[in-house]
Order: C-alpha cells, then structure tokens, then sequence
C-alpha cells in the first residue's frame, strides 16, 4: 500500500513510523519539510533506541526509515490509498488542509483523519469524498499502543469502513468501532479523568506527585494522570474538553481552571518543557 500522512509531530510520525513497519511506503508530510524532516528524525532516534537495546537490527531500522519520504506539499499523495491527516487539533486548520487536498487525491483514495474528538460528518463536509471519508483514532505512543478506533461518519460508505479496517489490520493493531460522538470511545472516559485529576490538583487535594502515585498504585494506571496529560499534551486536552461541553452543552465537561491557566502560558506538558512536571533536567520534577 502506499500511505500518506498528513502532520508529521508525535502523532503523525509514529504513523508513519508503524506504516513503514507493516511495509507500506509512506509520504510524510507537513507545513514545510524542514518539520516532515524533523518527524522522520523523531522516528529515526526512537529506531536507534530500538537497535541500541538489540530490540531491532541496523539493517532493518534503515530499510524501515527509507521507506518514509518527508515532503512540505501533499503533491506527494496521488497515488496513495490511503491519507491519514494527523494535523493540530483545531476543526478549521483540519477543513482548510481538507479544502486544500481536492484533486491532489486519486478518486478511489481512502482519506482517514486523526481527530481525538471533532465530528467526523462536520469533517467530511469539508472534503470532496465524505463517502470516502473516516477517522481513524491512534493512541500516543503510537508504536506502543495497540488501539484504534473506527469512526464512520454519517456518509462513510461499507467499502470505506472495510477498507480502515484493512489498514489497521496491516499494522497489527487491535481496532474498534465507536459512534461519531464527541471524543469517541476512549477520550469520552479518559480525558474527563484527566480533567478531573486537574480539578483534584487546583483544588488542593493532593500535589502532583501524591495523585499521580494514587492514580498509578491505587488504580493500576501505567502512567499517574498528570503525567499523562502532560504526555498528551496539554493544549491537545484542553481542546478535546472545549470539544465536548461545546458538543453536548454539558458543564460537566468544562475544562479545569488550572489547566485553561497552563494553556494561556503555554505551558503545554511534555512538548514545551513544561507542565505540571519541569522537563528540563534529567529527570521531570513536579511543578507544585
Ligand atoms: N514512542 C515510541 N515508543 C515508546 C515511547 C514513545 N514515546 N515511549 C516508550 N516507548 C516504548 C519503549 O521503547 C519500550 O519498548 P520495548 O518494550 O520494545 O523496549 C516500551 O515502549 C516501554 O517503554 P518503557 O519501558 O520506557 O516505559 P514504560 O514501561 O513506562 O511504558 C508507556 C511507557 C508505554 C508510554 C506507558 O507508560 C503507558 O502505556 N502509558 C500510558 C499511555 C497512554 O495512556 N496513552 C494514551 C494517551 S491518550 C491518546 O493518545 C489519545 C489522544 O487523542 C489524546
């Protein structure tokens, strides 16, 4: 198969990454090729790690990386099957990246998106195939996480949905299918806790560390939750929140003070340096 991507940050180069892997070629692209450059740089250190640890070997580790053209224009995609757009969370960008690829797609190109939580129909509006048209939900760290989700909007066709699912198999990922509802399946459960661990934090329950170790020791979580928002990206969360209270009009959805604060500092987690761990040094240190 041959793939495109569309965002080449963690979430687009670690799809790229597992479409290489499952021995499709594959497009990376992003605003400039500096940045797809970047991505596939990303993916090139992670695969080091890999070949460090004797997880992987040298060879195989190239061969993969080759497989991975970084480009700064979608020109690269007209003769994909499938295009998966791993862009910033943001409903407009998405349309205008969407507007942007008509007549850049053979007719029969699957064109997938990436979206955590914004409706798949609206999406699809935006595009010149709704019927061709499905979001396809990856998990960060993508290489690791074996789920992903299936949303059919309201105008994906059968073929669309069978044809998600033969790419998702081809990477040996574990998929299901979810409602086009705000936030999906597993964001609809998972980023409210987030949230909420946010709320606990402002309020003055715990410091960080005491409700990540509650949250890691008391409930079996790999990761505490403020380090998992941190890893998501805070910024990333925080749109997914606004997504659903705008969605159902519930306020039990609102986003946490404390984290709309993080945010108008920029202080997005993991990816600027900063969140509620300092990730300056060695190892990160709570912020309070
Ligand atoms: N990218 C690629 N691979 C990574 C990675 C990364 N960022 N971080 C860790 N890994 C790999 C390691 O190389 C290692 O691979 P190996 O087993 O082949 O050697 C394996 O993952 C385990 O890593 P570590 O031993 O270093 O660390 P942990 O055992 O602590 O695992 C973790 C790290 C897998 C990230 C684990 O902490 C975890 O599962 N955390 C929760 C992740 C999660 O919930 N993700 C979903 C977020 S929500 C989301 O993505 C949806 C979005 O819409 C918001």
């Amino acid at each position: 198969m041959k793939v495109g991507v569309i965002g080449a940050g963690m979430m687009g180069a670690g799809i790229a990454q597992v479409s290489a892997a499952a021995g499709h070629q594959v497009v990376l692209s992003d605003v400039d090729v500096a940045r797809a450059e970047a991505g596939k740089a990303a993916t090139a250190k992670l695969l080091a790690r890999q070949v460090a640890k004797g997880a992987l070997d040298q060879a195989a580790a190239e061969a993969l990386l080759a497989q991975i053209t970084p480009r700064g224009d979608a020109d690269g995609f007209g003769d994909a099957d499938i295009v998966v757009e791993a862009a910033t969370e943001n409903e407009g960008l998405k349309q205008k990246i969407f507007a942007g690829l008509a007549g850049k797609l053979s007719a029969q190109c699957v064109l997938a998106t990436n979206t955590s939580s914004i409706s798949i129909t609206m999406l699809a509006a935006a595009t010149d195939r709704p019927d061709r048209f499905v979001g396809l939900h990856f998990f960060n760290p993508v290489p690791v996480m074996k789920l992903v989700e299936i949303i059919p909007g309201l105008a994906t066709s059968d073929a669309t949905r069978s044809a998600a699912r033969g790419y998702i198999d081809t990477l040996g990922k574990t998929a299901i299918v979810s409602e086009d509802s705000p936030s999906f399946i597993v964001n609809r459960v998972l980023c409210p806790m987030l949230n909420e661990a946010i709320f606990a934090l402002g309020d003055g329950v715990g410091s960080v560390v005491d409700i990540d170790t509650g949250l890691r020791l008391g409930a079996n979580h790999p990761m505490g939750p403020l380090t998992l928002a941190d890893f998501v990206g805070l910024d990333t969360l925080h749109a997914i929140m606004l997504v659903m209270q705008k969605a159902t009009g519930d306020p039990k959805y609102r986003p946490a003070p404390l984290l709309s604060k993080y945010v108008e500092a920029g202080w997005y987690g993991r990816k600027t340096g900063r969140g509620f761990y300092d990730y300056s040094g060695e190892t990160p240190v709570p912020t309070r």
